[in-house]
């Protein structure tokens, strides 16, 4: 669709940036913080684990008043469950709870909007060895973790995201990290898992709601839309299978409160049907979240199935790399559309397409709660990075939302990752995000000074023009 004009930014949008408490924050065993399952994971060798990662914890106070000299008006980040209840079930850390009071109070004293994340793969090693998700007891246990969240930090926040990414950790588990014995459960307790973090969600953002009637709670998905590689209508239904259970299905539960038709036809046929109780479908169904947070990255592209073997790719797939799946769809390559150094794919319109059809389906608000690309960026002698290809990257997105607005799409926010470097979740420090540097290597910690980088200063001049690429100067 072309317009004659387009639709300014509204006023109020929440211009951000992310990050996640593990990939972050470091200090990971200190001030009563016990380890999650990401501390024990086995890790790459050659890569940075997440022990210190960019030092957050002990650097609060200067990033954030780099995020205010910035100009963001949101800061999206995640709370460690292990530093609120260091063992998942047992008693509260004061000294946990402490450090989020001080960054929230922090954020705020720059008028900095706090967009927390009750859980973003971090679950408390103790329990996991209890059975962790598989276990119906972790329901319980999140629910009263997030009841000491909205207790304490209600007042101050008024946007919650639930749990991240939960399609990532149930359709790409490897991508997340491995437990110490190599092994990654089996599909059918993995969708039980799936189910019990569903029915977790729900019960949060009921209690969200009840116990902070001013504050907005949503799920956080990972989101793609899937093009068929053909006009071949078996590459169409292909396309559709894999976006329904990579993604709509994941949507569909959280807002609309069901399972997803062609999902559960999906489950059953293959025996991956987890129990799920009369019980848990009133809960499904009393859950209203007020708005969808959605982390977009790229697109895919999908060919049909030959029905063998040969449907999964031979390289590893993660998060944004489809790998195939038997008698439901294959990867395919699409010539018209770039990818980074990660070999994911760049496309800007996929992003407009996907905003359409996700506001088109539910209807919601909807917060972009990630967006970014990983670039192996490089400190010159002058203190400088010249990350041209950032800029270029969220610009073209950043053109592409105006237009979804301009077609309508309710969008209150945008929040790329990640406002600074992290951690990747499974490719170390060397592939980096954000628009401040940190100064540290993959095992050599340095000085981990913060640098801004060239797109820092890009990202600050459009914050103030409120988007309007063309008034950059
Ligand atoms: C998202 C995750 O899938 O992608 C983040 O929510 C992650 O935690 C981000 O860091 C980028 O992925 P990666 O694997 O490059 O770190």
């Amino acid at each position: 669709m072309l317009y004659k004009t387009l639709k300014p930014f509204p006023q109020n949008f929440l211009w951000g940036g992310s990050t996640s408490a593990y990939q972050f924050e470091g200090a990971w065993d200190e001030d009563g913080k016990s380890p999650s399952i990401v501390d024990m994971y086995c890790h790459p060798e050659d890569v940075a684990d997440f022990k210190v990662a960019s030092d957050h914890y002990h650097h609060y106070k200067e990033d954030v008043r780099l995020f205010a000299e910035l100009g963001l008006k949101a800061y999206r980040f995640s709370i460690a469950w292990t530093r609120i209840i260091p063992d998942g079930i047992g008693d509260v850390n004061q000294q946990g709870l402490d450090f989020y009071h001080n960054l929230i109070d922090e954020l705020k004293r720059y008028d900095i909007e706090p967009i927390v994340t009750l859980y973003h793969f971090d679950l408390p090693y103790k329990l996991d060895k209890q059975g962790g998700w598989s276990e119906r007891s972790t329901i319980d246990a999140f629910v009263r973790y997030t009841e000491v969240l909205f207790q304490n930090f209600g007042e101050k926040v008024k946007y919650w995201l639930t749990i991240n990414e939960q399609n990532t950790m149930i359709l790409h588990p490897g991508a997340i990290g491995v437990p110490e014995n190599g092994k990654l459960p089996d599909k059918k307790t993995l969708y039980q898992q799936n189910h019990h973090m569903f029915i977790a969600q729900a019960k949060a953002m009921q209690l969200c709601h009840t116990l902070c009637p001013n504050a907005k709670i949503g799920p956080a998905l990972n989101i793609t839309s899937m093009y068929a590689e053909t006009c071949r209508p078996e590459d169409a239904i292909a396309a559709h299978n894999w976006e329904t259970i990579r993604c709509s299905s994941f949507l569909d539960t959280a807002i609309l409160g069901r399972y997803n038709a062609l999902f559960l036809s999906y489950l059953q046929d293959r025996g991956l049907c987890p129990t799920i109780l009369a019980e848990d479908l009133v809960v499904l169904k009393n859950a209203q979240p007020d708005f969808i947070a959605m982390n977009y990255y790229s697109t895919a592209t999908i060919a049909a199935s030959k029905g063998n073997a040969s449907d999964i790719s031979a390289r590893a797939g993660d998060q944004q790399i489809m790998l195939g799946e038997q008698g439901v769809y294959r990867a395919a390559e699409n010539p018209f559309v770039d990818k980074t150094a990660y070999g994911w794919v760049i496309d800007p319109i996929g992003l407009r397409l996907t905003l359409r059809k996700v506001y088109e389906r539910y209807n919601l608000p909807i917060l972009i709660t990630e967006n970014g690309i990983g670039a192996p960026d490089k400190l010159n002698a002058d203190n400088t990075v010249n990350d041209d290809y950032r800029i270029d990257f969220i610009s073209q997105h950043i053109t592409q939302m105006q237009l979804a607005i301009t077609d309508g799409v309710e969008l209150i926010g945008y929040c790329p990752w990640s406002v600074i470097d992290v951690v990747s979740t499974h490719q170390g420090y060397g592939k980096r995000y954000g628009f401040i540097y940190v100064n540290r290597g993959e095992f050599d910690l340095k000085d981990m000074k913060r640098i801004k980088k060239k797109s820092y200063f890009w990202y600050q001049k459009l914050i103030k023009a409120n988007g309007q690429l063309d008034k950059l100067t």
